[in-house]
């Protein structure tokens, strides 16, 4: 998709991380994995659907002997907020007692999902968990002591699409990641 003809891309105020520096950094965040986790075989979870594009990529990069599970949560609220309560609409396949686990997540705004995740599965007996998030919006951050221990990016607070990440269901297919102009939600 060429940014600069493409008119979905008109809905954009700015690109904030183009698609070369994604690869660059899932490239390097792969390397690093590869590295931490010598000797092992990670359960790699992708967060659906938001992760999903980072997740093809960086599985790609991980040169271990990884299986993959999917997981999709939902989080109250509208559609720019969330609301701090979180439900499982799909489940892992597998149990994950005494796995390393990494979950890969889209992004961590106020750190509510993930701090809800990693509870329940520390339940499950993983033997280890870590995250690996493609952005980070720490200025949003309202859970304290959330580990967030691979970021690709940090960004500021803004509402931001594309690359996985959705506006209603749409952008999710922009090869960049941008922020969406506030004409596009009507002011939140
Ligand atoms: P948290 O529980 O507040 O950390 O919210 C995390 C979830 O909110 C992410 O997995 C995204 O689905 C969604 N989210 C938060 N900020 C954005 C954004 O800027 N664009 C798109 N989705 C977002
Ligand atoms: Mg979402």
């Amino acid at each position: 998709m060429n940014r600069n003809t493409s008119a979905i891309y008109q809905d954009l105020d700015q690109i904030l991380v183009t698609r070369e520096e994604i690869a660059a950094k899932v490239q390097e965040l792969g390397l690093q994995i590869t590295r931490d986790y010598a000797g092992t075989s990670p359960v790699m979870i992708c967060i659906l659907k938001g992760a999903c594009l980072f997740f093809t990529d960086l599985i790609r990069e991980i040169d271990l002997p990884l299986t993959t599970e999917f997981m999709a949560i939902s989080s109250y609220g509208s559609a720019t907020k969330s609301s701090g309560v979180v439900r499982i609409m799909k489940d892992l396949d597998n149990d994950i007692l005494d796995k390393d686990v990494i979950i890969v997540e889209d992004i961590v705004d106020t750190g509510i999902t993930l701090n809800y995740l990693t509870k329940i599965l520390k339940q499950r007996g993983a033997r280890s968990l870590k995250i690996a998030a493609m952005l980070d919006k720490k200025a949003r951050r309202k859970v304290e002591n959330l580990q967030v221990d691979y970021v690709c990016f940090d960004i500021p607070d803004a509402y931001v699409v594309g690359y996985g990440l959705d506006f209603d269901q749409r952008y999710r297919n922009l090869p960049d990641i941008g922020v969406l102009s506030p004409r596009i939600y009507g002011n939140g």
